[in-house]
């Protein structure tokens, strides 16, 4: 049994071949209508539950079309109405869902809630975001560089803005899987230097320069997301928009990467604050192979946390 904690934490050949298994699954569909399930339904009789403590708009239609496609079942629950979130334990939750169900995703506020139900499931857990990461956003943003661009080791990413969550999983993933990282943003919203040690430590470049303009030159992918995550605190938007004001990706920054650079961005994205429409819709930018790659990246997780 596999759980899904994070990119750091989980097996570099391992990624490598969800990644790969992701690729061949999407190929296999051929384009055919979402809901038809795939030919080899490997989720048969099997139930998995999707439960949110946050929003969600693609990680939740994206988990629940996937097993859906594989041929198993879903519970989409939210922490709210779970005694979960009226004082039941963490512990215990998971206890008891593992009695019901052979699979379990979290979205939720803090690392240790999503440790905690890992410890106590006896059923695979996958981390759907946490405050400090994202881990099945990242394997989509490798499958969606490597479509287009081949493969990413080697590649120079550049993240322009808030040091967040999703920037800590492309941290991790460029340890994994062998790209080197540039971050550009305030000092003050700097990524966690646990996970710049741990890209270094796996021989990748992992720096941060404050320039962005220096920082992007040679990028062959800019990526940012929103200013202000569903963690942070709605009284800290306009300080935060002060001082990431100048991290913006707009046509200029772009222009300054390499000519044929990617543009990602996990979206939702705020039109026009950490990017620009122009950028967003523009040439290089991939947002919605993104999003749709989160469908095939998680069946392929899902697949390897429950091998089969
Ligand atoms: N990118 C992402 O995780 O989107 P949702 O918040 O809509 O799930
Ligand atoms: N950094 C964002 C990502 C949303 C998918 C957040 O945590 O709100």
């Amino acid at each position: 049994m596999n759980s899904f904690l994070d990119i750091h934490t989980t097996d570099k050949a391992e990624l490598r071949g969800m990644i790969d298994a992701a690729r061949r699954m999407k190929n296999a569909r051929n384009g055919q209508p979402k809901g038809t399930p795939d030919a080899d339904a490997p989720l048969k009789n099997r139930m998995v539950a999707l439960i949110f403590e946050k929003p969600s708009t693609r990680t939740r239609v994206s988990f629940d079309l996937g097993v859906r496609q594989m041929g198993g079942q879903t519970m989409v629950l939210s922490g709210k109405e779970m005694q979960l979130g009226h004082g039941e334990t963490i512990a215990d939750t998971a206890r008891v869902l593992s009695r019901y169900v052979d699979l379990i995703m979290i979205r939720t506020f803090e690392e240790a809630t999503l440790l905690e139900m890992a410890e106590y499931a006896s059923v695979p857990v996958i981390n759907g975001l946490t405050n400090r990461t994202h881990p099945c956003q990242v394997m989509a943003d490798v499958m969606t560089f490597e479509e287009h661009r081949g493969p990413i080791a080697g590649r120079k990413v550049v993240w322009s803005g808030d040091g967040n969550n999703v920037c800590a999983s492309m941290i991790h993933a460029a340890g994994q899987f062998g790209y080197d990282f540039t971050f550009t943003g305030p000092s003050t919203l700097d990524p966690e230097s646990e996970a710049l040690e741990f890209a270094r430590a796996q021989g990748v470049q992992a720096i941060v320069e404050r320039d962005p303009v220096k920082a992007v030159q040679g990028a062959d992918l800019v990526v940012t997301d929103t200013w202000v995550s569903m963690h942070d605190p709605q009284s800290a938007r306009e300080r935060r928009h002060n001082q990431l004001r100048g991290y913006q990706v707009n046509e200029a920054l772009m222009g300054q990467a390499k000519a044929d650079a990617l543009f990602m961005h996990c979206l939702p994205a705020h039109r026009d604050d950490e990017v620009t429409s122009a950028v967003m819709d523009g040439p290089n930018s991939v947002i919605f192979d993104e999003a749709e790659n989160r469908l095939h990246a998680q069946k392929a997780v899902m697949r390897w946390c429950l091998g089969v």
